[in-house]
């Protein structure tokens, strides 16, 4: 059972955009961001459902695939399930529709737990105020022996990271500049102690930089 992190991040670091508005959610930051990634066969079978074989197949699709394999629970943070945008809307069920691309139980950090949300495809999602510790013991439980993934955003998983609980970090590191953010890497001086580093750059230019124990 591994403990996994990845992660999309720019140049300088940073994992959140901040060019959102209420006609582009998502900002137009964000597609500069993951596009290495969202061009993977993997991704667009994935998570857009498309089955027509189109999309990269290279070595973003290798790490691509890695991303979906053996994950068992993942735990995220309340921005990235949208509750800091959509907080006030009790029927809010995330931003990824009915087919959200988990298939796992999906543990939310928030300190305004809801009750739980569960989809058709095996995706389930609780809220739960819990240290990193007991969100990742929870979360331990659920995946009997599969991986858990602590799936984001920065301000989530940089506890983790610093509380030494993270088996391997993975982050696709994409040749942007976004000069604004949210950073993963801040104040985790000597993280890399303790792991062995590896790197590999894929025919987009991102770099996957892994961290392994
Ligand atoms: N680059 C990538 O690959 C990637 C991946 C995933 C997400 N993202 C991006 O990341 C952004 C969100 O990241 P973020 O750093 O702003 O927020 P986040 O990490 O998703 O959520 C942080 C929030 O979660 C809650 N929380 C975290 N730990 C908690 C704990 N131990 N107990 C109780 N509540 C806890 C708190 O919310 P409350 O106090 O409000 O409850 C906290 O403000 C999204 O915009 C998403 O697009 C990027």
């Amino acid at each position: 059972m591994t403990v996994r992190v990845d992660l999309n991040i720019s140049l300088d670091g940073f994992a959140t955009t901040t060019d959102q508005t209420p006609e582009n959610p998502f900002g137009e930051d964000w597609g500069r961001l993951t596009e290495a990634y969202v061009a993977t066969r993997t991704f667009r079978e994935r998570v857009l459902h498309d089955t027509s074989g189109a999309g990269t197949t290279g070595v973003d699709d290798a790490y691509a695939q890695a991303y979906f394999a053996d994950v068992a629970a993942e735990i995220m943070g309340a921005g990235m399930f949208g509750l800091h945008a959509h907080g006030d809307d009790p029927g809010w069920r995330g931003w990824w529709g009915e087919e959200p691309p988990f298939h796992v139980p999906v543990f939310v950090l928030t300190h305004r737990p809801r009750p739980s949300i569960e989809f058709a495809n095996g995706t389930v999602f609780h809220f739960l105020e819990a240290s990193p510790e007991e969100a990742l013991a929870r979360a331990t439980d659920a995946a009997s022996g599969g991986d858990v993934r602590i799936g984001g955003g920065p301000t989530t998983i940089r506890p983790f990271l610093k509380a030494g609980l993270v088996d391997r970090l993975h982050v696709a590191i994409a040749p942007i500049l976004l000069g604004r953010g949210i950073r993963l890497w801040d104040e985790l001086r000597g993280l890399e102690a303790g792991y062995t580093v590896t790197a590999e750059t894929a025919e987009s230019g991102t770099v996957h930089l892994t961290f392994a124990r």
